[in-house]
C-alpha cells in the first residue's frame, strides 16, 4: 500500500473511473515470442531458472497439473467476503482496534476513542507479518500497521484535528507484537501474553550502522544522531534466523510538512517525495518533530529497515542504516552458502531500484547472540539489468554502493559512506542502476537458486526519459505488473552477476487477444490478476502472490474482480487463484504456522475511500483491516 504523491493507492479509484484505459499494445514482443524466449534460456555458467513449458497455456485451461498445488482454483469474485477453495475455511484472528492486553478497551467504532485506547489495541492497516514459534502451541506474531484512514479513524474524518487525534494516528501506526496460542478451535490471540507490545511512531529506538551519528541524522532533540523516536508507514517485513523481525519503512515522506512559507525543500529531499504540505496526516501541525522548518533532518531518520526482537518487549528496535534509506517494501533475508547474510530489498516507487545487502560477518548457526549485529555492517548493491532489445530475459550486475567507488565521490556530491546510505537513491542513479516498475516484495526460493520480485505497475514507463521500455520492464504505461526472477551466478548470492527472466507478465487475455497486454503464457481468463505486490514462498516452494491493484472489474480489468491471492508453481509456471478478498481491500501479509496447516493472511483497508465494504463484521458495521486464518477442513497443509 502506498499513499505517496507519485505512486499511490489513492489514485486507484481515480484510475478506475478513468474510462480511457490506455491500450498501449507493444506488439514487438508477442506471447509467442515470450514462450520461445523462455524456452531458449541458456545461460552457460549461470544457474538457469526453470524455463516455462510451452504446454502450460493449454494445461492451465483444464486443470491443475502441478504436483505442488492440490486445491481447486476459484473464480474471480466481487463479493464482500474472503473466498477460498472448496475444503478450506476462513476464521478471523484480529482486526484493527481489537485489544492487545487484558486491560485494553474494546474497539469503539464511533471514531471518538482517545489515543490512549489505540495505544493498547491492534494498529490499523495490517501489512507484512512474521510468526515466531515458541513451541508447538504458542507463537509470537509481529505485524506491521502501515497507515491510517482518516474517514475511519475519526468521527470528524480528519476535518477537525487535535493533538490527541495526531497521537491516536501515531499509536495506530508501527508494529503490533502479540502472542497467539493454539486451541481446539484454532489459533487465538492471548491478551495476557507477556511479550505483547505496541511499537508506535513514538517508541524510542536506535540508529545503528555506518550512518548513525552523522550530522544529517542530528536534530534539536538528539544531538547524537543515534536516538530516534518511532517507526511509521511500515510496509512489509522480513525475519532473521536469529529470531528477530524486520519492519520496512516505506512512504515516510507523507508525514512531514511545514506552514513556514520560507522553508525550501532541498533537491535531495525532493527525490524522496518530501514536500511542505501535510494535508492528509497533519502531524506537523501538532507535533513539531514533523515540522520541516524546525526539524529539517527528521526525515533522514526514517526510510530504514528496523530490526526488532519480538522475544524482548523492553528491547529498543534498531534502525539498520547499512541497508540503505529508501521507500523500503520488504527485506528478503537468506543465508548464502558462504555464510554471509544476504538481504534483497525493493524501493517501491515508479522508476526506483532493486537492492541487495551482503553482511560483512558470517552467520553462526550455533550462537544466536553472535549473529545479533550482522545487519550493522556490510555492502549494499543495486541492480543493473541487461537484455538484448525485445528480450524478456538476460543478465544483470550488482553494482556496489560504497563511498569512493563507482563515482560515489566528493566530486559527485558524496562525502562519506553515511551520505551514500542516507541518499541511497541518488547513489543508485550515480552508478547507473536500472529504473524499475515499482519493486514491491522480494522472495527467495527455499532451494536458494532463484529469487522473485513483484514489479507491481508503473504508469510512467515509457513516458519519462529515465524509464525506457525494455528488459524486465517491457510495457509502456504498465498497468498490470510482472514478476521478475533471477538466479545468482553459480548459486552464489554474494556474486556480482545474475541471470534473469520473467516468471509472469500479468495481463488480461479476455480484453487483449495478443501482445504483452494479454499477459504471458501462464495467464489465462481463469487466473488473471493485476498489480502483484505481496510475495512469499512456503517451505515446499509454492509461490504465493498477493495483489494490490485495480478492483473495478471493468474495462482493462474486467474479469479480475477484487484483490486476491494466487499460488504459483515455479517449476511448471502454473498460477492458480487461491483466495479473493472483500470489496476494496488489498491482500497483503503472509505467515504460516510451523506445521503449514494455518495460513495467516492480511486483509488491508476493506472499503477504502468510502467503497461499500462492511468486512469483517457485516451488516452496517465499519470496515476494519483484519488478519484472517486459512485452514483446511481435513487439517492438511495449505496449498497442497
Ligand atoms: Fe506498502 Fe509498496 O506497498
Ligand atoms: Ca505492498
Ligand atoms: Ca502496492
Amino acid at each position: 500500500m502506498s499513499y505517496n504523491n507519485s505512486h499511490d493507492r489513492c489514485s486507484n479509484l481515480e484510475e478506475q473511473q478513468d474510462s480511457e484505459f490506455t491500450q498501449i499494445i507493444d506488439m514487438s514482443v508477442s506471447r509467442r515470442t515470450f514462450l520461445t524466449g523462455m524456452g531458449a534460456l541458456g545461460l552457460g555458467a549461470f544457474v538457469a531458472t526453470t524455463p516455462l513449458a510451452q504446454s502450460v497455456h493449454a494445461a492451465m485451461n483444464s486443470k491443475v497439473q502441478s504436483s505442488l498445488i492440490g486445491f481447486n482454483p476459484i473464480v474471480a469474485s466481487t463479493a464482500d467476503t474472503v473466498v477460498v477453495p472448496e475444503g478450506y475455511k476462513v476464521t478471523n484472528l484480529i482486526s484493527w482496534g481489537d485489544p492487545l492486553f487484558e486491560s485494553a478497551p474494546e474497539f469503539d467504532p464511533s471514531g471518538n476513542a482517545p489515543a490512549s485506547s489505540q495505544a493498547q489495541q491492534f494498529g490499523d492497516n495490517t501489512d507484512g507479518m512474521s510468526l515466531f514459534a515458541v513451541d508447538d502451541d504458542r507463537a509470537v506474531l509481529a505485524v506491521n500497521n502501515e497507515y491510517t484512514n482518516n474517514d475511519l479513524l475519526y468521527h470528524h474524518q480528519g476535518e477537525n484535528m487535535t493533538a490527541d487525534d495526531v497521537l491516536k494516528a501515531q499509536n495506530a501506526h508501527g508494529v503490533s507484537v502479540f502472542e497467539i496460542k493454539k486451541t481446539a478451535a484454532g489459533w487465538k490471540v492471548d491478551r495476557s501474553g507477556k511479550l505483547n507490545r505496541r511499537i508506535t511512531a513514538n517508541t524510542p529506538m536506535k540508529l545503528t550502522g555506518p550512518a548513525a551519528g552523522h550530522d544529517l541524522l542530528k536534530t534539536a532533540a538528539d544531538s547524537s544522531g543515534t536516538e530516534v523516536l518511532g517507526t511509521f508507514n511500515n510496509c512489509a517485513n522480513g525475519e532473521t534466523p536469529w529470531g528477530t523481525y524486520l519492519t520496512c519503512e516505506e512512504n515516510f515522506h507523507n508525514y512531514f510538512g511545514t506552514e513556514d512559507g520560507f522553508y525550501e525543500v532541498s533537491e535531495r529531499q525532493k527525490r524522496y517525495g518530501i514536500n511542505t504540505t501535510d494535508k492528509r496526516y497533519q502531524w506537523s501541525k501538532f507535533d513539531e518533530r514533523f515540522d520541516l522548518s524546525k526539524n529539517p533532518n527528521e526525515p533522514n531518520r526514517h526510510g530504514w529497515v528496523v530490526e526488532i526482537d519480538p522475544m524482548d518487549p523492553d528491547s529498543a528496535p534498531l534502525k539498520r542504516t547499512a541497508l540503505g534509506r529508501f521507500k523500503h517494501e520488504n527485506a528478503a533475508l537468506m543465508i548464502d552458502n558462504s555464510g554471509h547474510v544476504v538481504v534483497y530489498l525493493g524501493d517501491d516507487e515508479r522508476g526506483e531500484h532493486l537492492y541487495k545487502f551482503v553482511s560483512k560477518g558470517k552467520f553462526n548457526a550455533t550462537s544466536g547472540t553472535a549473529n545479533r549485529d550482522l545487519l550493522a555492517e556490510g555492502t549494499l548493491y543495486v541492480a543493473k539489468f541487461e537484455a538484448a532489445e525485445g528480450e524478456l530475459k538476460g543478465r544483470g550486475k550488482w553494482i556496489e554502493l560504497s563511498f569512493g567507488k563507482n563515482g560515489l565521490t566528493p566530486e559527485n556530491g558524496f562525502n562519506s559512506q553515511a551520505e551514500v546510505l542516507i541518499y541511497t537513491r541518488q547513489a543508485a542513479t550515480q552508478v547507473g542502476a536500472t529504473t524499475m516498475d515499482r519493486p514491491e516484495w522480494v522472495a527467495v526460493h527455499p532451494n536458494k537458486l532463484s529469487v522473485c520480485c513483484t514489479l507491481t505497475n508503473n504508469k510512467n514507463r515509457g513516458k519519462k526519459e529515465n524509464q525506457p521500455v525494455g528488459g524486465p520492464n517491457p510495457r509502456a504505461e504498465n498497468r498490470y505488473g510482472q514478476i521478475v526472477r533471477w538466479s545468482p551466478v553459480n548459486g552464489d548470492h554474494t556474486a556480482h552477476e545474475f541471470s534473469w527472466d520473467l516468471f509472469v507478465i500479468a495481463g488480461n487475455p479476455s480484453v487483449h487477444r495478443e501482445g504483452l497486454l494479454a499477459g504471458s503464457s501462464n495467464i489465462t481468463t481463469e487466473n488473471m490478476f493485476n498489480s502483484p505486490d505481496g510475495l512469499g514462498f512456503d517451505k515446499d516452494g509454492r509461490l504465493w502472490i498477493m495483489t494490490d491493484g485495480q478492483y473495478s472489474n471493468k474495462d482493462g480489468f474486467a474479469g479480475m474482480g477484487n484483490n486476491q491471492m494466487l499460488c504459483g508453481d515455479p517449476e511448471t509456471g502454473e498460477i492458480h487463484r487461491f483466495l479473493v478478498g472483500p470489496i476494496a481491500c488489498e491482500v497483503t501479509g503472509l505467515a504460516f504456522s510451523p506445521d503449514q496447516r494455518t495460513m495467516f493472511v492480511g486483509i488491508q483497508h476493506p472499503g477504502e475511500k468510502g467503497q461499500p465494504s462492511h468486512f469483517p463484521g457485516g451488516g452496517e458495521s465499519k470496515p476494519r483491516s483484519t488478519i484472517v486464518m486459512i485452514t483446511r477442513e481435513d487439517g492438511g497443509i495449505i496449498g497442497a
